[in-house]
């Protein structure tokens, strides 16, 4: 691969600063890098092998010269903005939900549908944090037998709702200690001590947003338009990784051995599931990590003929969910 120049759109953020470090980590080959953030960020300085970078606000010529541009700074600045850096020349992996269901732009988690990137026009889109966590362990059971139906519950980490949000956990949970009157701004209630379910816009059919994209997402890159996916999405007061307990109804059988085997062999997991130690997936472990931690692997007790498994995963949503997932995109392009 030869050097080429990148872009990264929201790179103060919480994901653009782990795509700053996942390049510089997989030793990506970056030719020249642009910082963008907005205006508010414009001249600060981050660091990338060893130099300073000056952060530069993002704007419609931002883009020239722009060969790879690694967008993560919210909906309405990709359906603005990765269009012009594509009108530039550029190929956009976008971060944002807002072109993950179009027919035109591929859905990709490398370890699923890797294929799937030579269809793109410019765009391609990084799945949502919880749909990458869950499907890096689903695809190869799904491999040896087909699933018919998953149902997820999450336990997401403050990282997936920003920056910020990650500061606002902290805030919250210092002023808890203190006896201090809690502020919530950038979560609907207080986050320290509790777990929200409403993080999300709720539809009318009462889903969340955030659990129908794990619905609609793993559809679209299985190619299986009708497995089926319920999920329940929840905020818990951790930083940076979120975990899931997940079960799993298969076509035919899945013995819990085979389960284990085809896991431990999976790219992208590592199985951490240990009885007599005592030790199985936790987000603090995960955190930092480019495994998803796939543990409690256990047969569904509630299933006949061995049909049904139970697993816990811990992932970490700003790599693996994130920014490593958009950069292994790049790596393939
Ligand atoms: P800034 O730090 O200048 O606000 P997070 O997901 O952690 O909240 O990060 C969001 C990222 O998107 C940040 O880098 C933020 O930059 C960037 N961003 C937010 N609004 C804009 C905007 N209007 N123009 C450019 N970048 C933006």
């Amino acid at each position: 691969m030869s050097d080429r120049s990148v872009a990264i759109v929201g790179a103060t953020g919480a994901v653009g600063t782990e795509m700053l470090r996942v390049l510089e980590k997989r030793e990506f080959p970056v030719g020249k890098l642009k910082l963008l953030a907005s205006s508010r960020s414009a001249g600060r300085k981050l660091a990338f092998r060893g130099e300073e970078l000056a952060v530069e606000e993002l704007g419609e010529n931002s883009f020239q010269g722009v060969e790879l541009a690694l967008f993560s700074a919210g909906g309405a600045i990709s359906r603005k903005f990765a269009p012009l850096a594509v009108a530039s020349g550029a190929v956009v992996v976008d971060n944002s939900s807002v072109f993950r269901m179009d027919d035109n732009v591929p859905l990709v988690v490398p370890e699923v549908n890797a294929e799937d990137i030579k269809e793109h026009q410019g765009i391609i889109a990084n799945p949502n944090c919880s749909t990458i966590i869950m499907v890096v362990p689903l695809w190869p059971l799904h491999q040896r037998t087909r699933i018919k139906r998953v149902v997820c519950a999450t336990y997401q980490a403050a990282s997936g709702a920003g920056a910020r949000a990650m500061q606002e956990l902290e805030d919250q949970t210092r002023a808890v200690l203190a006896g201090e009157p809690v502020k919530a701004e950038h979560f609907p209630a207080q986050l320290a001590f509790n777990v929200i379910t409403h993080n999300w816009p709720i539809g009318e059919n009462g889903y969340s947003q955030e659990e129908l994209k794990m619905v609609h997402e793993t559809r679209k890159l299985f190619h299986e338009p009708r497995i089926a996916v319920t999920a329940t999405t929840v905020r818990v007061p951790v930083l940076r990784a979120h975990s899931e307990a997940i079960n799993i109804q298969f076509t035919g059988a899945m013995p819990e051995a085979d389960a284990r085997q085809i896991l431990a062999e999976a790219p992208g997991v590592e199985v951490v599931d240990d009885r007599e130690a005592n030790r199985f997936p936790m987000p603090i472990d995960a955190a930092g990590r480019d495994e998803i931690l796939v543990g409690r692997i256990r047969q569904d007790i509630s299933q006949h003929a061995a049909r049904g498994l139970d697993l816990f995963v811990s992932g970490d949503q700003l790599l693996k969910g994130a920014a490593l997932n958009a950069v292994q995109i790049a790596e393939l392009l």
